[in-house]
């Protein structure tokens, strides 16, 4: 019996095979191909989505171009943090220049950013020139958007689905890397952590079935893919609300026994749900990656507490310590927000104390962006200029610690998936340790999608010279 999913995947593909041919007849009117840009803001979730609208695209009778000047030009948008909205909109100016000469030129606006009320009626008043918009939860919808936008001509808005087409299986999706992929394990975020929009715009959390995403990813093994990146926002929560549920470290270990995947990454982990059960499989493992990102936000027990994180200063540094024990090869990287409401000299030192405990290969730190509609957009916010000295002093100590880090594997020789050619220098190919750090080593196109081992000549601080061996 035909599913509702699948019965929506089949009246998606009959929409894209309508536009499809609404395209070959302007093709020919026009005497040209008709091309399309999609471009990617935020984070891996944003780019496996956008990844998905290419697919749809393609099948839709669209080529791809590099350049934003197309026939149809996706931004697909990221709002955890102000800047990135900004960006959205300094760029959308110049998309309106080339629809004043390309006036059949479709621009869609969808991803995150327009999960936001206030952000759609702004671009409904202010930036008219916009053809197409939906949000996170109408993605599948987009096929079906498109062919309302031809067929009427005018701005035309995704609208809200039913539960059960929330999640489709079936669409067509176009991987950027022939040879690795992201892999949705779940969607949205329950954990309203106090300074993060992300649960507004991406919905309750939800996680697919065990057998569905093992499917996909036999699939993509079967299609020469090696590496896989298991996607949610807190994986280590996956498979809780599950009618038979599955925790994390079980959809690893079965991912682990797909034959042809010889890579596995997953992103991100909360330091709240890590499970001793999760280190095991780890540490037994030949796939998983020698990576875990392990977003610590700040090292004050009291800030922790204010951003609704769940655990401590004292707590995140025990658990760090038991992986690093465990896994002594691992590479632990994380994300830090500095000038938080409230944040003390003391509070900021803190943060400093877990920093020079847990030495991080790596890390990435924020400014503190206030988003409206989270409980901390009300709270007092730290100085500008106080905020700028911490960030500057917290960037130093990362960068330091990370490439004395990165020092310690110079000499050593290590398996490197390779990416793509060096975008610098032709006569180099760049690729990846597990532990996700980048060499580059003389080589060419024949070795992209393999692993091989290379010596590593040369430490650059954040990359390294190999050789190959
Ligand atoms: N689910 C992941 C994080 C996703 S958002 C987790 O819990 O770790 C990625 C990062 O953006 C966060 O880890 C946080 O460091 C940062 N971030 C989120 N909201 C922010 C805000 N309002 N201001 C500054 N940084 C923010
Ligand atoms: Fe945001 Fe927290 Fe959810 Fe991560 S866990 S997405 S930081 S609310
Ligand atoms: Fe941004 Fe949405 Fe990801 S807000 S960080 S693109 S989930």
């Amino acid at each position: 019996m035909e599913t509702l999913k699948e019965k929506e995947a089949a009246l998606q593909k009959s929409y894209m095979r309508e536009v499809r041919m609404l395209v070959e007849d302007a093709e020919k009117r026009r005497g040209k191909k008709l091309t399309y840009h999609v471009t990617t803001f935020g984070c891996q979730m944003n780019a496996h989505d956008s990844e998905k609208l290419k697919g749809m695209l393609d099948e839709m009778g669209y080529s791809e171009i590099e350049s934003e000047n197309a026939d149809f030009v996706i931004y697909n948008t990221c709002t955890v943090r102000e800047n990135a909205n900004l960006k959205v909109y300094g760029r959308l100016g110049r998309l309106h220049s080339y629809k004043k000469k390309n006036p059949d030129m479709i621009i869609g606006l969808c991803g995150c950013m327009m999960e936001e009320k206030d952000v759609v009626e702004k671009i409904k008043s202010s930036y008219k020139f916009v053809d197409i918009i939906f949000g996170t939860h109408n993605l599948f919808q987009f096929a079906q958007l498109t062919l309302r936008r031809l067929q009427e001509n005018k701005m035309v808005i995704g609208f809200e689905a039913d539960d059960n087409s929330k999640i489709i299986e079936d669409l067509p999706s176009r991987r950027k890397y022939s040879f690795k992929s992201g892999v949705n394990i779940m969607y949205g975020c329950n954990n309203f952590c106090s300074y993060c929009i992300v649960p507004y715009v991406r919905g309750r959390e939800y996680s697919r079935e065990a057998e569905d995403i093992l499917s996909e990813i036999k699939a993509l093994a079967d299609d020469g893919v090696k590496e896989i990146m298991l996607l949610g926002q807190n994986v280590n929560s996956y498979g809780k609300t599950l009618a038979k549920p599955v925790s994390f470290a079980e959809l690893l270990r079965k991912t682990e026994e797909i034959e042809g995947i010889e890579r596995i990454r997953f992103m991100t982990s909360h330091p709240k749900d890590l499970s001793d059960e999760l280190i095991d499989v780890m540490a037994e493992s030949k796939k998983i990656c020698k990576h875990l990102h392990l977003p610590v936000q700040s090292g004050s027990s009291e800030l922790l507490k204010k951003m609704n994180r769940h655990y401590t200063k004292e707590s995140y540094l025990e658990l760090a310590e038991k992986i690093q024990k465990r896994i002594p090869d691992i590479a632990l990287t994380t994300d830090i927000i500095v000038g938080f409401p409230g944040e003390t000299d003391e509070d900021f030192e803190d943060t400093m104390d877990v920093v020079r405990k847990v030495r991080y290969d790596s890390a990435f730190t924020f400014i503190y962006s206030k988003r409206t509609g989270t409980p901390a957009a009300g709270w007092e916010s730290v100085p500008e200029d106080v905020v700028k000295e911490r960030f500057d002093r917290l960037l130093n100590e990362v960068q330091s610690i990370a490439s004395e880090k990165a020092m310690a594997y110079e000499g050593k020789t290590l398996d490197v998936l390779v990416e793509g050619i060096n975008e610098h220098d032709s006569s180099l190919v760049t690729g990846r340790l597990s532990n996700n750090s980048t060499v580059h080593f003389a080589g060419d196109e024949s070795l992209i999608g393999k692993i091989v081992p290379v010596y590593l000549k040369e430490c650059k601080g954040f990359y390294y010279l190999g050789e190959r061996k």
